[in-house]
């Protein structure tokens, strides 16, 4: 049957919805490919010191990862096609082919199939990311940090999406890259 093919594509589709620049281009705002970071996601659309924008393009993203392994899971799929919907959501996400070819990170979009897979992963992540955002006061090394953390995580509460959160997390570390080598520079913008 086709049916998981026709859920992964659905799930790309949705993930490469672009949150932040709808939210922003809704609301008025500059574009956040254009400014900061460069960076279609909640933490970039802040820097404009618009809450309320920030807040919906984090709803909207988590929603994204969120409703891609719903759809997988109501689908009746097995583990391992609901895992490669998970990876499809975020591929989505970061690499969009339609509409816009510059798509985010894929923090939020991750805590979102995260919490879908199992909210005590997606919670664990969640508490991950604030600890270490209260800490080093900086959205990138708490959000590296939560995507080192997180597969150890699902090796203990989630082991059949071991390898699907693995490398979701692997992606989100790559994605990271300008953001590490700033901060090896100590020159990352703090919250
Ligand atoms: O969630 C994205 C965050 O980790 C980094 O965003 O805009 O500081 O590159 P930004």
């Amino acid at each position: 049957t086709l049916l998981p093919l026709l859920i992964a594509v659905a799930a790309y589709l949705l993930g490469s919805v672009p949150t932040a620049v709808l939210v922003c281009h809704a609301m008025g705002l500059a574009d956040p490919r254009r400014l900061g970071s460069g960076n279609p996601g909640t933490t970039n659309v802040l820097r404009q010191g618009n809450r309320t924008a920030a807040v919906l393009t984090l709803l909207g993203d988590v929603a994204k990862g969120a409703l891609a392994i719903s759809l997988a899971q109501r689908a009746g799929l097995s583990p391992n096609q609901t895992g490669a919907c998970a990876v499809a959501v975020l591929l989505g996400h970061i690499f969009p082919l339609l509409g816009y070819m510059r798509g985010g990170k894929g923090v939020a979009t991750t805590f979102g199939l995260c919490l879908a897979l199992s909210p005590p992963v997606g919670l664990l992540a969640l508490g991950t990311w604030l600890l270490l955002a209260a800490i080093g006061k900086t959205a990138s090394l708490a959000s590296v940090g939560t995507a080192l953390v997180t597969p150890l995580a699902t090796y203990l509460l989630l082991p059949e999406q071991q390898l699907a959160i693995s490398l979701i997390c692997l992606l989100l570390v790559l994605r990271h890259r300008d953001n590490i080598s700033r901060l090896l520079r100590g020159v990352e913008p703090r919250l």
